[in-house]
């Protein structure tokens, strides 16, 4: 029956092709750049075993059900939503999840292509040497000084989204296929050779005692409630990024094999991440919780003093810059579908009108880091990066848990059974009813309740 749906958009040309956009959109800053800093600043073991557990139970579900909604509904996410509750019988309303998964697209992409645009500006620095001779405090200056010149930052934002909008532009498919099949090798290839510096550092074995010994006392609910997020971050789930992939998968690829491998490609990069970094940072005296400079500041350091540092470190900040951008299209293409396909308008006009705007949105992230930073609480934690920290908490801890909650009561409670059983074609064995039970109730309780009791909403 779902033949009967054709996606305007095109189709990926194979699973592979599937695979591969769906681990370039996942893998991204959120692994290389996000994870170390956040687990830094949460204490580490006991932070990435919460991390861990949230993609296991929480985030697989959840991928599974967003990508079964996309590829039943095969149109952007607005309109799959309000296509599939009219098919159930329920509200029209649904279409709310699509409107709030392009706003949280958005916000999110505003910041990400700054951050991005740091790693653009690193490809530069480490080609020209600049991090010859750096010790943690020559790192911290060098990461400060860029960071505190708001027309630097600007400018690299403005160069990380025209890339984006040139290849949303083109389609998605065009370009990102190649792209991948070639990055994602190479990133892993240069994780692993960092990994041989971080072991030679003489405290690889801090650095692993850090991410994964787990200490409970560390923990704090607002710790538990940023593994949550991040698990969905990471995975790009809960906006529609993986749904709008899912409307161009082929209905005879096998949703649950393609998405465990999605989801522990992403979990090995960014545990080679971590374990890259922390043996680094220990090394050199930098402390784990400095926040969102931890890896612009840990890294130059290794690739200023081992050999071939110039060429490693070129080619690795080339690849952090190319895996964002992979990840970065996913952002706004929920947005631009949408546009296309209710407003008529041409890919090439809907991409730069996003893109567009989110740059100028940016601006607040480009300020954050100098003249408008500010501090402040949240769930007994101190922020201190001003408007950057405030859309990063309202999109990653509450937009995309609240709508990755959303799909799966949509997935468990709304759309037929049957329906779900035909859409992941795996039967009705034991492999579904685990997976069912997952996103009927845990996943979207399992939500409610970190969310509750990290806001201390919870009795106790
Ligand atoms: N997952 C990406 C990363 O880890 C970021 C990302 C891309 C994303 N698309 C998304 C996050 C959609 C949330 C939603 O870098």
């Amino acid at each position: 029956m779902t033949e009967k749906r054709v996606s305007l958009h095109g189709m990926w040309s194979s699973r592979l092709v599937f695979i591969l956009a769906a681990t370039g959109s996942a893998v991204g800053l959120g692994n290389i750049w996000k994870f170390p800093y956040i687990t830094g600043l949460n204490g580490g073991g006991a932070f990435v075993l919460v991390y861990l557990i949230c993609i296991a139970i929480i985030g697989i579900p959840i991928m599974m059900a967003e990508v079964l909604l996309g590829r039943r509904g095969r149109r952007s996410p607005i309109n799959t939503m309000m296509e599939l509750a009219r098919e159930a019988g329920s509200s029209p309303r649904w279409s709310w999840l699509g409107w709030v998964g392009v706003v949280a697209g958005i916000l999110i992409m505003s910041y990400y292509s700054v951050i991005a645009g740091w790693a653009v500006a690193y490809v530069l620095d480490a080609a020209d040497g600049a991090f010859v001779g750096f010790d943690g405090d020559s790192a911290g200056a060098h990461f400060g000084a860029m960071v505190s010149n708001p027309g630097t930052l600007a400018f690299w934002h403005a160069i990380f989204t025209i890339l984006t909008v040139l290849v949303v532009a083109r389609g998605v498919r065009s370009g990102l296929e190649q792209a991948v099949k070639v990055l994602m090798p190479a990133l892993f290839l240069l994780l692993a050779l960092l990994m041989g510096y971080a072991v030679n550092t003489g405290y690889f074995a801090d650095g692993l005692h850090f991410l994964f010994d787990p200490d409970f006392s560390k923990l704090t609910p607002e710790g538990v409630l940023t593994a949550l997020g991040h698990a969905f971050f990471t995975l790009s789930l809960g906006m529609g990024a993986i749904m709008v992939y899912g409307s161009y998968m082929p209905k005879k690829t096998s949703i649950s094999k393609t998405i465990f491998t999605v989801a522990i490609m992403d979990t090995l990069v960014a545990l080679m991440a971590g374990m890259v970094i922390f043996p680094i940072v220990f090394a050199n005296g930098l402390q784990p919780a400095s926040g969102p400079g931890l890896v612009f500041v840990s890294l130059p350091i290794a690739f200023g003093e081992m050999s071939g540092g110039l060429l490693f470190g070129t080619l690795f900040f080339v690849l952090v810059v190319f895996a964002a951008w992979t990840s970065a299209i996913s952002l706004i293409e929920p947005a631009v579908a949408f546009l296309v396909e209710n407003r008529g308008m041409r890919r090439t006009t809907a991409a730069v009108l996003i893109g567009a705007f989110c740059w100028v949105l940016g601006l607040v992230t480009v300020m954050s880091f100098s003249s408008w930073s500010f501090s402040f609480e949240f769930a007994g934690a101190t922020k201190t990066d001003g408007m950057f920290d405030v859309l990063d908490i309202l999109t990653s801890t509450f937009m995309l848990p609240l709508g990755g909650m959303a799909i799966a009561i949509f997935a468990g409670w709304i759309m037929q059974r049957a329906d779900t059983v035909d859409e992941l074609g795996v039967g009705e064995g034991a492999g579904y009813r685990v997976w069912y039970t997952l996103v009927r109730y845990v996943s979207p309780f399992a939500v409610g309740i970190l969310i509750l009791n990290s806001l201390h909403l919870l009795p106790t």
